[in-house]
């Protein structure tokens, strides 16, 4: 067996595989980062990490964005808020300090199911449960654990608001406090690799792309070549697990407790007993949710303005940068007029060479797409963000399956939410905004994609030549898949 310390100083193991036993230890406090593709076993990794955690009581909160960690339920006593069919308790934003503070004084493992918000109303809601949370964490002092998924959304690469800022200090800054990290992401090159490259446990699952491939190669003390080979080999549940002194492939164990994220497979699935937490607690957490206006406390309204003056200024300078953008795309575009005026068909947009990594299609192949419509692309891409998660993955799916139409029980079949969840969020805003559309048969509605449409109004078909249309869509097809 491969310890991190020797076996014999191990006292209170976390069982990781049947190769390798972390300490307990050495683990709490550390920034750890799980990264890999979609399905390669990233969410099971970090459940078994929380389940050994778990088995020594450990106080912990997972921000889960899919609804796909209730299952720890099974074996442990854990309060699943936030709003999702899966919540013991619903809460609002008003509600997210109290909670924090409860889950951190009276060591209550929490679930944040932030998988019914917009995207806005989660990104505010965890920026106040955190920033409770890292300053309780330095009066108490006790140890922690924080888990969040889909890292890249939180702390992106390149840009900054309040709530990176504060889980970055978290992963950081948090030991001192007792505050550990443990963060997924399936796009590695798209955390902030100044965070990323500082984690102190690395849980490498297999990638593809080359700019996460590159991620890897930058952290691993071994020859790029053999990173690529290594991580290529890898099926699911493997990774390559790094940290300073050890350097190793594992297959992690299975987690113990039902996997709510399971890939679906033909045959039902026997959803197992609960386990519900204490009556204290869930008395505690439903007469303060209860409360319809929370107490008016000067300090919350205080912490209130502040963040909402904090998001002011972000969106003060997204819009500085927007116009700055916009103006050096007028200056661009003149410049391309005087320059291209006789060799271009009238009402015709030219391809200009933008190539980033950003442009990186699945394929390998570098899209060559004017400025002006990769912002027109951002723009589409932040409506959808605006969307639920639900109505986000539904539509993800219908773009995957194309033209063919599909009722709520058959997407319910494919993707992982129930027919009751995908009903409470409907595909009412997907099909106003014009992404999908809506039939009614004789046993239901059929929803099918209207994206190609979609694109077409947005960018003008009779503007834009056929091949750059072409390109448009497979970007932003790209992007949202
Ligand atoms: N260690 C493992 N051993 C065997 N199968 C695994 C392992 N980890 C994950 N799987 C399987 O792979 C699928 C995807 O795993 P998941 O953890 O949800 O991936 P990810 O979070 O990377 O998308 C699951 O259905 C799970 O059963
Ligand atoms: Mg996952």
């Amino acid at each position: 067996m491969v310890s991190i310390v020797k076996s014999s100083d191990i006292t209170k193991p976390l069982r990781i595989s049947d190769e390798l036993d972390l300490d307990l230890n050495d683990t709490v406090g550390k920034f750890i980062a799980v990264l890999g593709i979609r399905g390669s076993g990233k969410t099971n990794t970090a459940a078994v990490i929380l389940e050994e955690l778990l088995n020594y009581n450990f106080p912990l909160t997972i921000v889960d964005i899919d609804g796909e960690y209730w299952g720890l339920k099974e074996k442990y006593e854990i309060l699943v808020v936030g709003k999702s069919e899966n919540v013991d308790i619903e809460i609002g934003i008003q509600h997210a300090e109290k909670i924090a503070e409860i889950s951190l004084t009276k060591n209550v493992p929490i679930i944040l199911d932030v998988s019914g918000y917009a995207y806005d109303e989660a990104h505010k809601l965890l920026l106040l449960y955190f920033r409770r949370l890292w300053d309780l964490a330095g009066k108490f002092r006790k140890p922690y654990e924080i888990v969040i998924e889909e890292a890249h959304e939180f702390i992106p690469q390149g840009m900054s608001d309040e709530l990176k800022r504060i889980l970055v200090k978290i992963a950081l800054r948090g030991r001192k406090r007792g505050l550990g990290a443990i963060i997924l992401s399936q796009r590695s090159a798209k955390v902030e690799k100044d965070v990323l490259t500082q984690a102190e446990i690395l849980f490498l699952h297999k990638v593809v792309h080359p700019s996460d491939l590159k991620v890897y190669k930058d952290m691993l003390p071994v020859a790029p070549k053999n990173v690529s080979e290594i991580i290529n080999a890898l099926s699911t549940g493997e990774c390559v697990l790094y940290c300073g002194e050890v350097c190793t492939t594992i297959h992690v164990r299975i987690r113990k407790t039902f996997h709510a994220g399971y890939t679906p497979a033909l045959g039902e699935i026997e959803i197992p007993r609960l386990k519900s937490i204490s009556e204290e607690i869930l008395n505690l957490v439903r007469n303060y949710t209860n409360i319809e206006t929370p107490p008016l406390d000067p300090q919350n309204s205080l912490a209130e303005l502040e963040s909402l003056k904090e998001i002011i200024e972000e969106k003060n300078r997204t819009i500085r940068q927007l116009s700055k953008d916009l103006h050096e795309l007028k200056l661009e575009q003149a410049n391309q007029a005087n320059s291209t005026r006789d060799s271009l068909p009238s009402g015709s947009i030219r391809c200009r060479s933008v190539v980033s990594e950003q442009n990186y299609d699945k394929n390998g192949f570098e899209e060559e797409l004017p400025l002006e419509i990769i912002k027109h692309i951002e723009l589409i891409l932040k409506r959808i963000n605006c969307l639920s998660r639900p109505e986000r993955e539904m539509f993800r799916f219908l773009l995957i399956k194309d033209q063919k139409e599909y009722s709520y029980k058959q997407i319910s079949n494919w993707i992982k939410y129930s027919v009751k969840t995908l009903h409470t969020h409907s595909l009412k805003n997907l099909v106003e905004i014009g992404l999908v559309n809506r039939r009614r048969k004789k046993d239901g509605y059929y929803f099918c994609s209207n994206f190609d449409k979609f694109v077409e109004k947005e960018f003008g078909s009779d503007n834009v030549e056929t091949e750059l249309m072409q390109n448009i869509k497979s970007h932003l097809k790209s992007k949202i898949i």
